[in-house]
C-alpha cells in the first residue's frame, strides 16, 4: 500500500482525500497551519495531525500539496529531498521562478512532480480530445474556451482568504485559467504568442482579476480565444475547435459543466448532438480520482507524465504572458 501526506487541509484536499481513499492509498498525516482544519481533516480520513513533515517524509511514497500556491516550495523540498514524489494543485506557484525552483528540485532529487490539472481528465474533455486527435475535424483552423460564472461573486468576494489577501494573491489568470491552459495545450500543443486584456472587479484588491480575453497565436499556426469571466451573472460555458473539415464544440450550462458534445464534418448532413451526463461537482467529480490514478501510474512506469511540474511551468508562463500583454498592451512572445 502507497503512503503519502495530505497538506493544507482546504476545500480541494477532500477531493484527494476521498480519491486517494478509492485508490487504496494511505494517508499517513494531515498537516495545515490552521489546526482546527487539520483536525478536521484527519478525523475524516483517520488519520492524524502532524506539525512536521520532516517527521513522517521518511516513511512516505508521496505528499499531497493542497495549500495555497505560495506556501509549496518548503514542503516540496523536505518531501523531494526524502525521496517522495510531489503531487500538487494547480497552479504549481505564483512566479514562474518558484514554479521553475519546484522543476530543479524534482529533477535533482530524481522524484515525480505532477500537478492537478484534473479538468483535462474528464469524460467530456477527452471526448473532445479524441474527436480533434483523430483528424476528422482536419486540420485546426482556430480553437477557442468562453466560460463564465460564480453569478457575480466566487471566492474572492470573502475578504480574508488567499484568493484576496496581499502576498498570495494570484488572481484568476493564474488560479483557474491555468485548467483553459492546459485543455487549449491538450488540443494544439504550444502557445507562440498573446495578446490579452484583464480586468479585476474588486477596488480593494487590484491584483485580483476575475476577467480575461486573450488571443493565442499556436505554434503549429492555429489561432485561439480564451475569454473566462469569474464574476458573471450568468453562467456557461463553450470549447470549441473549428477544423478545415469540421468543428466540434463542448458546451456546459455553467462554466466547468460539459452537458453536451454538437459535432458536424463535412461528410454529416446535420450536425450529431451527443448528450453528456459530465457536469462538474467539485465534491464528487471523479477528475480527481483519475488525476491521482494517473500520478501513480506516472510513478510505477518512472515517467513524468504530460502533467508535469515541467508541464505545468510553462501553463504558469503562459498566464503571466497574459498578465504582461495587459499592462503593456502589447503581444508577448514565449
Ligand atoms: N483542481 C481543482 O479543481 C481545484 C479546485 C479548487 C482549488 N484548487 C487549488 O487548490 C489549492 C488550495 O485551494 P483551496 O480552495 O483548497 O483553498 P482553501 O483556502 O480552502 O485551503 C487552503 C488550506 O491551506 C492551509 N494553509 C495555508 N497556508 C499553509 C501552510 N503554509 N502550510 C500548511 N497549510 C497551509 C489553510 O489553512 C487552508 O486550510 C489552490 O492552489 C487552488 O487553486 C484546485
Amino acid at each position: 500500500m502507497k503512503k503519502t501526506a495530505l497538506i493544507g487541509a482546504g476545500a480541494i484536499a477532500y477531493c484527494h482525500a476521498r480519491a486517494l481513499k478509492q485508490l487504496d492509498v494511505e494517508i499517513c498525516g494531515v498537516i495545515d497551519v490552521n489546526t482546527d482544519s487539520a483536525r478536521k481533516l484527519a478525523d475524516a480520513c483517520g488519520t492524524r495531525v502532524v506539525s512536521h513533515l520532516a517527521e513522517i517524509a521518511g516513511e512516505l511514497d508521496m505528499v499531497h500539496l493542497c495549500t495555497p500556491p505560495s506556501f509549496r516550495i518548503d514542503y516540496a523540498r523536505t518531501a523531494m529531498e526524502a525521496g517522495c514524489h510531489v503531487f500538487m494543485e494547480k497552479p504549481m506557484a505564483i512566479t514562474p521562478a518558484d514554479g521553475q525552483i519546484l522543476v530543479n528540485m524534482a529533477e535533482a532529487n530524481g522524484v515525480r512532480l505532477m500537478v492537478d490539472f484534473n479538468h483535462r481528465f474528464r469524460a467530456g474533455f477527452q471526448e473532445l480530445l479524441r474527436i480533434v486527435q483523430s483528424g476528422e475535424i482536419g486540420e485546426v483552423v482556430n480553437v477557442f474556451i468562453n466560460r463564465m460564472g460564480m453569478l457575480g461573486g466566487n471566492a474572492g468576494t470573502q475578504h480574508d482568504t488567499w484568493r484576496r489577501k496581499a502576498g498570495t494573491v494570484c488572481g484568476m489568470s493564474i488560479e483557474s485559467l491555468s485548467h483553459d491552459i492546459d485543455m487549449v495545450w491538450q488540443l494544439l500543443g504550444p502557445v507562440a504568442s498573446v495578446r490579452a486584456d484583464v480586468r479585476g472587479t474588486f477596488a480593494d484588491a487590484p491584483a485580483f482579476d476575475n476577467n480575461v480575453n486573450a488571443l493565442l497565436s499556436m505554434r503549429n499556426g492555429a489561432m485561439g480565444v480564451l475569454h473566462a469571466s469569474w464574476s458573471s451573472h450568468l453562467k456557461m460555458s463553450a470549447r470549441g475547435v473549428v477544423g478545415t473539415r469540421g468543428t466540434v464544440i463542448l458546451e456546459g450550462d455553467d462554466l466547468f459543466d460539459f452537458n453536451r458534445l454538437r459535432l458536424r464534418t463535412a461528410d454529416m448532413p446535420h450536425e450529431h448532438l451527443i448528450r453528456l451526463d459530465d457536469v462538474y461537482h467539485f465534491a464528487t467529480c471523479p477528475s480527481y480520482l483519475n488525476a491521482n490514478r494517473y500520478f501513480l501510474e506516472c510513478q510505477d512506469k518512472g515517467e513524468d507524465g504530460s502533467a508535469s511540474g515541467r508541464h505545468a511551468l510553462e501553463t504558469l508562463k503562459i498566464s503571466h504572458a497574459i498578465l504582461e500583454s495587459a499592462r503593456t498592451q502589447t503581444a508577448i512572445p514565449l
